[in-house]
């Protein structure tokens, strides 16, 4: 069986270093391996308009910001197909064939929905296309017969809502469908990279998130005025490292080599991690060295940014390509899906011969 990887995000804003971590770094590893087959890359533009809907111009600027980000990180246009999730029809036809495997009471259990429900107060009144998005997830991974989702973990029930559809349709109609695998980043960190302020996860909204666009400056500002551990008052204090933002960064960002390079007296994490505990060790310096440890990661990402950024129209072309790409694939499996539905009127010969015998005989 080949090896398709379908991952998207919703374009809601520029990406920042929790999208990173918990899913784009892993992207570009597995693209670069050459392990996979095929790569769909999907601007997730119909699912951000779900809570979104009133505000279209928003979900539009920032398809080119998601686009500039992928690029940045190193997803090449040449290994991996990036697209427009909107420009596939495909996707929303086979949302609406799905959404009769699905019952209301599932839907309402996926814990991912809920509490973005919540945080939406989308409580007295949710509305049906942000309700049943996760059956529109289903259509997109399963469109593409992807066997791997790389995503962060907020979208595993999506994955598994999607493998319970899988089977389901398979059971029914017949074995067209692929269950896909979920691929989690395999640390806690990467799993979930708190905003700067160390106390919820990083989002736009709640104003603590490190771009990957950001200047060097703004990173460095972020960096220096990060949650660490309020009981850490003086340096000789002893410091907790659990629930230390700066600490958490480093679980995700830091590996031996950057020790070597910025701060030789630790030879790793954990050596750095026991001085702080015991004390005597001050914030200032933990935050300079999460400071060139980011820098160093992200320096290329901005640079490639900046060439990108020359050329809208070019990045806006490979958008396109890439969409007429992912919908000759799309289309393949809706018409399997079709057959295996008996949604195939006009080209089933057997069909239409066995539809007039019955009326000849009538007249005879
Ligand atoms: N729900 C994902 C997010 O919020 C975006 C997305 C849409 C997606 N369809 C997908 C992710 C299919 C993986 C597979 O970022």
């Amino acid at each position: 069986m080949e090896k398709i990887i379908l991952t998207g995000d919703r374009p809601t804003g520029r990406l920042h270093v929790g999208h990173y971590v918990g899913s784009l770094r892993r992207r570009v590893q597995l693209q670069n391996s050459g392990e996979f087959d095929k790569i769909f890359i999907m601007v997730a533009d119909a699912q951000a308009l779900t809570d979104n809907f009133e505000n279209p111009e928003k979900v539009r600027q920032n398809i080119i910001e998601v686009a500039l980000d992928y690029l940045s990180c190193g997803l090449d246009p040449a290994k991996s197909t990036l697209f427009i999730q909107s420009q596939i029809p495909e996707l929303t036809e086979l949302t609406f064939f799905y959404s009769n495997l699905v019952t209301v009471s599932r839907l309402q259990r996926n814990p991912t929905v809920k509490t973005e429900i919540k945080m939406r107060n989308f409580e007295t009144s949710i509305p049906v296309g942000f309700f049943t998005y996760p059956i529109s997830q289903a259509a997109d991974i399963t469109a593409f017969k992807a066997t791997c989702v790389p995503v962060g973990e907020d979208q595993l029930p999506m994955i598994e809502q999607t493998r319970e559809i899988v089977r389901k349709f398979n059971s029914i109609y017949g074995e067209v469908l692929v269950e896909p695998d979920v691929l989690l980043p395999d640390n806690q960190a990467c799993m979930r990279l708190p905003g700067i302020d160390g106390k919820q996860k990083m989002s736009k909204s709640l104003g603590n998130c490190i771009y990957l666009s950001d200047t060097e400056a703004d990173v460095r500002t972020k960096v220096m005025s990060m949650y660490t551990d309020p009981t850490h008052i003086q340096i000789t204090d002893p410091g907790h490292v659990e629930g230390n933002c700066v600490f958490t960064y480093l679980d995700a960002f830091s590996n031996n080599g950057h020790f070597e390079e910025y701060l030789p007296d630790y030879h790793n994490l954990d050596e750095l991690k026991e001085h702080y505990t015991r004390g005597g060790l001050g914030d200032v310096k933990i935050k300079k060295f999460l400071n060139n440890v980011l820098q160093e990661e992200l320096a290329p990402i901005r640079a490639r940014r900046a060439e990108f950024e020359k050329d809208i129209p070019m990045v806006y072309d490979i958008l396109k390509r890439g969409s007429e790409v992912a919908r000759e694939h799309a289309a393949a499996t809706m018409a399997e899906v079709k057959s295996a539905m008996k949604i195939n009127y006009f080209d089933d010969a057997e069909l239409i011969r066995m539809q007039s015998e019955k009326y000849h005989k009538v007249e005879d």
